[in-house]
Formats: structure tokens, sequence, C-alpha cells
């Protein structure tokens, strides 16, 4: 692990300017098994947004125009991300799956919305995970599994986590975890009429000479 899980509050100082951004872009991009409509990745909409959303998120990390370190990444994706309550009515109640990302990434959210019932919930493994820990479906929209096995599965898969937090939905707010941390999203009480709206974000590379919480490990007793 590199990254400590990371929640940074009234991240935008100007939030007029990412709602209008956000509210001006169109929303076409599916994804399998995860309610909702994401725009297209920025780097293909403003690249100069884009760079500057991906020094925001690591400058709470490191020095980033520090010479010794050189700070590098690459593959990295940013989209807006919107789910209304038509998108998740038909979900079979309590099937949001905990799960991991890649170890390796560094992912997020910025909570663009104001929806303090719904959030992402951060666990611990108190076994070691499945299959579908790492690679199962993320919600129950995947209809080609029968409400029986969706159940067991989602049993199973749930099982053998302790809850360690759950972050709240609080708007302008950003969340920031490895991949390798459990976590699952909160979506269940999404009211009729309402609208989640997120920023995400993936680093799937970065390159230091030193990470937050290898520093902090070095430190043992
Ligand atoms: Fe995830």
């Amino acid at each position: 692990m590199k990254f400590p899980i990371t929640i940074a509050p009234n991240f935008f100082s100007d939030t007029h300017k990412i709602l209008k951004i956000a509210n001006e872009l169109d929303y076409v991009v599916d994804e399998p098994f995860y309610p909702g409509k994401k725009t297209i990745f920025l780097n293909h909409i403003d690249m100069g947004l884009f760079y500057h959303l991906s020094r925001k998120v690591l400058n709470l990390f490191f020095e980033i125009d520090d010479d010794i370190g050189k700070l590098q990444y690459n593959n990295v994706e940013w989209a807006f991300h919107k789910i209304k309550y038509d998108d998740i009515k038909d979900m079979r109640k309590g099937e949001l799956f905990i799960h991991k990302d890649h170890p390796e990434h560094l992912t997020g959210l910025i909570y663009l919305s104001h929806n303090e019932n719904l959030g992402t919930s951060f666990y611990l493994n108190e076994k070691t995970p499945s299959f579908h820990k790492m690679n199962g479906p993320i919600c129950g929209l995947d209809k080609n599994i029968s409400d029986e096995e969706m159940e067991n599965l989602y049993k199973e898969n749930n099982s053998g986590f302790k809850l360690m937090s759950e972050v709240r939905h609080i708007f302008n707010t950003a969340v920031i975890f490895p991949g390798c941390v459990p976590h699952k999203i909160n979506l269940e009480d999404l009211r009729p009429g309402e609208e989640r709206l997120t920023l995400h974000f993936l680093f799937r590379e970065i390159g230091y000479y030193t990470f937050p919480y290898v520093r902090c490990k070095l430190e043992d007793l």
C-alpha cells in the first residue's frame, strides 16, 4: 500500500466553475454493471483541465515540481459520472458489492452533488478475498444472474469484511484511496428525483522515489 485513504473537504475553491464544466458535458458512456452514465475521459476534452485536476490530487501527496523526485504519472482517467434514481430503481436491494480495484492504482472521486445519505464505505479484510471480491460485479444490475444466485453471491461476497469507515457524500469533498482497500459505493438511499454527480479519477501508474505510506512504514518501532 503506497497511499493512505484520504478525505479532502472543500476540494475546489470555486465550485461554480467545476459545476459549469460538469453541466456543459454530455453523459453518454455506459460502464458494465455500474449504474448511470459517464462523460468521455476529460483528456479528450480539455488537456489543461486534465493536468490541473491531476496535479491538484497529486499535490496532496507529493512535491510535484521537486527536481529530486521527478514525479511521473501515466494512464490517468478523469470523468464526470451521473447516477439518477431511475438508473438504480430496478437494482436488486442490498446488492452493492464490496470489491477492490487494482492494487497498484490510486483512485477516488469528488462528490459534486448534495446527497448526504449516500457515500463510500471502506472495509478491512477479515479473510482472503475470493474471486468475486476482486473481479465480481459491483452492483446487482447484472440480469444474467438469477435472484437466488445474486443473493448467495452477495452474501458470500460481502461477508468477511469489517466496516472501517463510511464516508458521507458531502458536496465538494474528495475521497482518495489505493485500489487495494476493499470498498463499496452506497447508493441505496438515492430517492426519486435525486441525482448523484461525482468526478472520478484513476491513476494507473505513478512513479516517484518514495510514497507516503511507505515513508510512514519506515518509521516502525
Ligand atoms: Fe471500486
